[in-house]
C-alpha cells in the first residue's frame, strides 16, 4: 500500500477485530499452471503486507485461518508442503514481526503438529509476548467444533472436580475455556474466493460478526483491498438484536 502521511490512521467506528478465512491459493496456482504449493507460498506473502497495513487501519486484532482441522484430507505432499511453508514462514518472519511490534499468537490443536513446528510457535509467541502493537492470531490445526469440544472437555472436567458450579455456567463460561479466551470477538470475517462458507472458523465467536465474501483469491489480496472492505464495514449497522436509534 501507497502510505499516505497526510491520511491520518482510521479511528473509532472500525472493525477493531478483523478475522480472514485465506481462501484460493490453491485455484492461483492451477489458473497458472503451476502445482498447489506454489499458490501457498504466493499466500504466505502476502500475509506480511496485511499486517503491516493492520496499524493504519485501526485494526488491532488481526486472525487469520491458515490451516484447518479438516485440511489433513489433502494428499499427503500438500500438507507436508505445507507443514515445512509454516516452519520456515515462522522462523524467516518472526524478527519482523518484533520489529514492527505484532503479538503473535497460535489457535488450534497443536499436539496433532510435529514436534518442531510446535517448539517454533511456543519461540514466537514468547518472543514476541512483549509487543503491544497489532495481535496476530494465526489459527493453524484449527477447527471450531474442535475447539469447542476441547473446551467443553476442560468445563467438564474442572464440574468434576469440584472447581465449577454447573448452576453457574452461563454464556461468559465457555468463552473462557477457548483458544480464543484472551481475545476479543472478532467484528468482521472476511472470506477471500468467492466461497459463501465459514468452514468451521470461529464458530463460537462469530455469531455477531459482519462477513464479506470477496471473489479475489486470497495470493491477490491487497492491503487496498482491505482498506475498502473497512471503509464498507463502517456503512454497516450493528444492531445486535435491538432497533436502530
Ligand atoms: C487456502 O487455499 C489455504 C489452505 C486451506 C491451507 P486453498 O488451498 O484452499 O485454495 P483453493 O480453495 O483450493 O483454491
Ligand atoms: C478453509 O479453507 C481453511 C483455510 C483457509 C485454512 P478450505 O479451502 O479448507 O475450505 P473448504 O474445504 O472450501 O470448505
Ligand atoms: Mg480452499
Amino acid at each position: 500500500m501507497t502510505k499516505d502521511l497526510d491520511k491520518p490512521a482510521r479511528t473509532g467506528g472500525g472493525p477493531g477485530h478483523v478475522a480472514i478465512i485465506m481462501d484460493g491459493n490453491g485455484r492461483w496456482a492451477q489458473s497458472r499452471g503451476r502445482p498447489r504449493l506454489f499458490g501457498h507460498h504466493a499466500g504466505a506473502r502476502r500475509v506480511r503486507e496485511i499486517v503491516s497495513a493492520c496499524p493504519d487501519l485501526g485494526v488491532k486484532y488481526l486472525t487469520i485461518f491458515a490451516f484447518s482441522t479438516e485440511n489433513w484430507k489433502r494428499t499427503q505432499s500438500e500438507v507436508a508442503g505445507l507443514m515445512s511453508l509454516f516452519r520456515r514462514y515462522i522462523m524467516k518472519e518472526m524478527q519482523a514481526f518484533v520489529k514492527e511490534n505484532v503479538r503473535v499468537r497460535f489457535i488450534g490443536d497443536r499436539p496433532r503438529l510435529d514436534k518442531k513446528l510446535r517448539g517454533l510457535m511456543d519461540e514466537a509467541e514468547a518472543m514476541t509476548s512483549g509487543c503491544t502493537g497489532t495481535n496476530l492470531t494465526i489459527a493453524l490445526n484449527y477447527g471450531g467444533r474442535d475447539e469447542v469440544s476441547r473446551a467443553t472437555k476442560r468445563l467438564a472436567q474442572d464440574v468434576a472436580a469440584g472447581r465449577l458450579d454447573p448452576e453457574k455456567v452461563d454464556e461468559e463460561t465457555l468463552p473462557k475455556y477457548l483458544d480464543t479466551c484472551v481475545l476479543p470477538d472478532p467484528d468482521l470475517v472476511i472470506r477471500t474466493s468467492g466461497e459463501a462458507r465459514i468452514s468451521n472458523f470461529l464458530l463460537w465467536q462469530s455469531a455477531y460478526a459482519e462477513y464479506e465474501f470477496i471473489d479475489t483469491l486470497w495470493p491477490d489480496f491487497t492491503a487496498e483491498k482491505f482498506d475498502e472492505l473497512l471503509s464498507h464495514y463502517g456503512t454497516r449497522d450493528r444492531r445486535f438484536g435491538a432497533v436502530s436509534a
